[in-house]
């Protein structure tokens, strides 16, 4: 698969079967997410790669928008130092684990996020320092059943060419 269908594959995948991940997988996507650009090279991020099902229930009953997260083989849980540009970088870095686990044909999904009021709760979960932010929560499985990416918007209603307010001859 080339890097484009990889892409273009990408969908949250929410139900997942009971078998499991193995190591080498987790690991090659936590050595993609670490391999996202960062701004003035900072590379703030801190992964923390959750298996145990006590502990998958525990955050899936933590994250009110992450209640399928107990029923996921894995959680891969994006951290940050408080840097100047802690959330593009961290965001860039999920992208990319999102972006493998598709290619390896994982399901997966992105959980927010330090905007939501459960990041301290989740931080003491993983006993993770307080002064890191939670970036993402990323629940893995090998997906109940195929689904294809769906996007609201067509290609040509959101591409501009040289200026936004430039209109086609
Ligand atoms: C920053 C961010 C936070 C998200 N948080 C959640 C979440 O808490 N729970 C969830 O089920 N999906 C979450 N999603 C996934 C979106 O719902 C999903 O990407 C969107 O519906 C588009 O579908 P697609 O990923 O299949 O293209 C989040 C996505 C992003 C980028």
């Amino acid at each position: 698969m080339n890097t484009f269908e990889a892409i273009s594959k990408r969908t949250s995948v929410r139900e997942y079967r009971k078998d499991p991940i193995e190591r080498p997988l987790l690991e090659t996507l936590v050595d993609s997410a670490r391999r996202a650009p960062s701004a003035r090279a900072v590379e703030p991020w801190e992964f923390v790669v959750v298996t145990d099902r006590d502990t998958l229930v525990r955050l899936s009953e933590t994250c009110d928008h992450g209640r399928f997260l107990k029923g996921a083989a894995a959680c891969l849980a994006v951290f940050c130092r408080d840097t100047k540009y802690y959330l593009e970088d961290g965001c860039a870095a999920t992208e990319n684990a999102l972006i493998a686990a598709a290619d390896m044909g994982l399901g997966a999904c992105w959980i927010a996020g330090d905007k939501k009021p459960y990041a301290a709760e989740v931080k003491k979960i993983l006993d993770v320092p307080r002064e890191m932010k939670l970036i993402s929560l990323v629940s893995l499985g090998w997906p109940a059943e195929a689904g294809e990416q769906s996007k609201s918007r067509e290609l040509a209603d959101l591409i501009h060419w040289e200026r936004y307010n430039k209109k086609e001859e």
